[in-house]
C-alpha cells in the first residue's frame, strides 16, 4: 500500500509539470515574453514603413512583422513610440522587437542583437530646389557652417553629428520626427535634411519645393531587433525572415508600398 501511495505521488508530479511545461515550454520555444504574443516597436512616422492611415498602423514593417507573426503562430501587438526610444524597450523587455526601418550599425550591435537584415536603404540629402547643396560633399566645407536636420537618434543623427558637428562644419537640429525636419527645410529654418531614401520621397511628394540630391550619404541594411541574448527568438525571427524572403513575401510587400507606388505617380 505504501509503495502504491509513492507511485501516486510520481505519477501526479510527471503530470503537473508536463502541463506546467505545457504553458512554460512553448513560451520558451517561441522566445517572446508573453506567450502567443509577439510585441513589436515601431515609431510610426517613416512611410512606406510605418504609418498610421485610418487609424490603423500601415506599411512595409508593419505587414512584415504580421507575416513574422503568422509565421511563428502568434498574434502581433504593436506598440508605437519614439524611435530613439525603441532600443531601450527591447533592451527593457517592454517589446520583443523593433521594426522600423532600424538600420544595422556597429554601435547598435552593442545595445541588441540584429536578425539577417530584410531590405536595404540609402542616407539622402533632401534640400531645396534652388539650394547652393548640390552633392553630399558640400556639406562638409569647412566654413560654410550648415544646419543639418535629422531624426533624434536616427543614423542620420549619428553620422551628422561625428561628420558635421564634431568637426566644426555645421549644427545637427534633431526632430522627433523626420517630417518635422522637412517642415524646418521647407521654413528655412535649416539647410538640408538627412534621411532614408524612401521616406525622404514621400516627404518630397507631399511638401513643396524640395528634391533629392542624387549623391547618397551612406548605404545601409534594415534589420529586426532582438533583446541581447534571446537566442530562440533570434532564431525564429530568423527562420520566418528565411521563409519570407524564398516565397517572395518580402519582395511582393516591398513591391506592394514601393515598385508599384512609383509607376502610379
Ligand atoms: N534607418 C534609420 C536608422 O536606423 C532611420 C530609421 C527611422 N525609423 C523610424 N521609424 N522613424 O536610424
Amino acid at each position: 500500500m505504501k509503495k502504491y501511495g509513492l507511485f501516486l505521488l510520481l505519477v501526479t508530479v510527471v503530470i503537473g509539470s508536463i502541463t506546467a511545461c505545457e504553458t512554460k515550454c512553448k513560451k520558451n520555444q517561441i522566445g517572446t515574453a508573453n506567450e502567443d504574443v509577439l510585441v513589436v516597436a515601431i515609431s510610426a512616422d517613416f512611410p512606406p514603413y510605418e504609418y498610421v492611415e485610418n487609424n490603423e498602423y500601415k506599411g512595409i514593417d508593419v505587414e512584415i512583422a504580421k507575416a513574422i507573426g503568422d509565421k511563428m503562430g502568434v498574434e502581433v501587438q504593436i506598440k508605437d513610440m519614439k524611435f530613439d526610444t525603441i532600443l531601450g524597450a527591447v533592451k527593457s523587455g517592454e517589446a520583443d522587437i523593433g521594426i522600423s526601418g532600424i538600420s544595422i550599425t556597429e554601435l547598435r550591435k552593442k545595445q541588441v542583437d540584429f536578425s539577417q537584415s530584410y531590405t536595404t536603404t540609402v542616407q539622402t540629402i533632401v534640400v531645396k530646389e534652388d539650394s547652393v547643396i548640390r552633392e553630399a560633399s558640400d556639406l562638409f566645407r569647412f566654413g560654410k557652417y550648415r544646419r543639418v536636420g535629422v531624426q533624434t537618434g536616427t543614423t542620420g543623427d549619428l553620422y551628422c553629428t561625428d561628420d558635421i558637428e564634431l568637426e566644426g562644419l555645421g549644427r545637427v537640429e534633431r526632430y522627433n520626427a523626420g517630417e518635422d525636419a522637412i517642415k524646418a527645410l521647407v521654413a528655412g529654418k535649416i539647410d538640408c535634411v538627412v534621411i532614408d531614401q524612401e521616406p525622404a520621397r514621400e516627404f518630397v511628394k507631399r511638401n513643396q519645393g524640395l528634391k533629392i540630391l542624387e549623391t547618397a550619404y551612406a548605404e545601409e541594411e534594415y534589420s529586426v531587433a532582438i533583446k541581447k541574448g534571446n537566442k530562440r527568438l533570434t532564431k525564429n525571427i530568423n527562420q520566418a525572415l528565411e521563409e519570407l524572403k524564398n516565397e517572395g513575401t518580402i519582395q511582393k510587400i516591398v513591391d506592394k508600398y514601393i515598385n508599384e507606388k512609383k509607376e502610379e505617380d
